[in-house]
């Protein structure tokens, strides 16, 4: 087994660790809380590996995609653990992406009130995010994760080993997460090797997510280039992946603080060679979107509370930043457009 680093997510009585590297998968059982008799894993099919938990076990698999991560699911996964005797004391393990973490998460916050978890993660994405930081919960028809729970897990594992079987537009998208983190920190990640690389990420999410739990401030910063990635997940119908979406997003927020004399042209180009040099992902905006739609749909972001709200860079680093105007907005995307040739590669939605 190569190296692993442990990284601490530093929440007072509640802190856990993280532990990454190929192979961190066979810390597990050491990990799980003393008197836990019993574990419920909750995963998909196709996993790279099994996990050994030195307790008894009960598999239980649910469907792939975001259409399974309801309310409905939730409700499944909870008769299983009661089903098969899961008391309080007892341990829930979210194995797989982003999507099972966070309905695993959020059973188990549910469930007698509050059972344990731990999250086995195994996309690039879960990794660097999802799986850190006790956000959990599903998707209603009214909205993406509009309900859920701040719910800690008690340990978290990365194992790298995963990555090997992971479709290459799941990488991407672990990838516009970690271009992100180059931002919020100015630290060269890519230049890391991978264990590295992916522990720096756990540690600065781990870092925002300490400072401010319940996103009443500053974790509203991991936000940075998301206004524009909702939008557009919106608009594509999802044709276009969350990761990728925030790619564009993090160089359209640079051009808006542009426009906005928050940054100068510069900063503007180092924005571009990270997210399409450093991390070879797309940063331009697909055909077909009206720049209307895109700034409407904008108007509708959870951030939005007074007028248009965006995460933006400046003088002070990046911070959020409401009431911006339509106009800026607009003058961004038109900006942005202009300056992506017309050979660059994109996405091509709608007509
Ligand atoms: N809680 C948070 O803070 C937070 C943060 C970011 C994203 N999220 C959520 O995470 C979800 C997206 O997560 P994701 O990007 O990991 O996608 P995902 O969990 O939907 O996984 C994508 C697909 O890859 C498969 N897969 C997973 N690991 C694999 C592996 N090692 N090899 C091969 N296939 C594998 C999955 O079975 C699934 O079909 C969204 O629901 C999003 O809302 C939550
Ligand atoms: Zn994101």
């Amino acid at each position: 087994m190569s190296e692993l680093v442990t990284v601490t997510v530093p929440l007072a009585d509640r802190s856990y660790r993280v532990i990454v590297g190929h192979g961190a998968r066979t810390k597990l059982a050491d990990m799980i809380p003393e008197g836990v008799r019993r574990v419920a894993v909750v995963s998909q099919s196709g996993m790279p590996f099994t996990l050994e938990t030195g307790r008894e076990t009960v598999q239980i698999e649910i469907g792939h995609g975001e259409h399974h991560k309801t309310v409905s699911t939730m409700e499944t996964l909870c008769r299983e653990f009661a089903a098969h005797g899961l008391t309080r004391n007892d341990l829930v393990i979210g194995f797989g992406g982003g999507m099972v973490t966070d309905v695993a998460g959020f059973a188990a916050a549910s469930y007698h009130r509050g059972t344990a978890v731990m999250h086995v993660s195994t996309t690039l994405l879960g990794m660097v995010d999802a799986a850190i930081g006790g956000k959990t919960g599903v998707n209603i028809p009214e909205g993406k994760n509009l309900v859920g729970a701040f719910w800690q897990p008690s340990g978290v594992i990365c194992d790298l080993d995963a990555l090997e079987t992971l479709p290459e537009r799941e990488v991407r998208c672990g990838h516009g997460e970690m271009a992100k983190y180059h931002f919020l920190t100015g630290e060269d990640l890519s230049a890391l090797p991978l264990t590295e690389r992916v522990a720096r990420c756990v540690e600065i999410k781990s870092e925002v997510v300490a400072s401010d739990e319940r996103e009443s401030g500053r974790r509203a910063l991991l936000n940075y280039g998301h206004t524009l990635a909702h939008a557009l997940e919106i608009a594509t119908d999802h044709a276009m992946a969350h990761g990728e979406a925030v790619a564009v997003g993090l160089v359209f927020a640079a051009h808006l603080a542009e426009v906005m004399n928050r940054i100068d042209t510069a900063r503007v180009e180092d924005h571009i060679r990270v997210v399409e040099g450093d991390y070879a992902l797309s940063a331009a905006i697909p055909e077909g979107l009206a720049d209307e739609l895109l700034l409407e749909l904008m108007g509708r972001d959870k951030k939005a509370i007074e007028g248009l709200t965006f995460v933006l860079d400046g003088p002070q680093g990046i911070e959020v930043v409401p009431q911006v105007p339509a106009a800026s907005v607009l003058a961004a995307l038109r900006q942005m457009r202009a300056s992506q040739s017309p050979g660059t590669p994109r996405t091509t939605v709608g007509s």
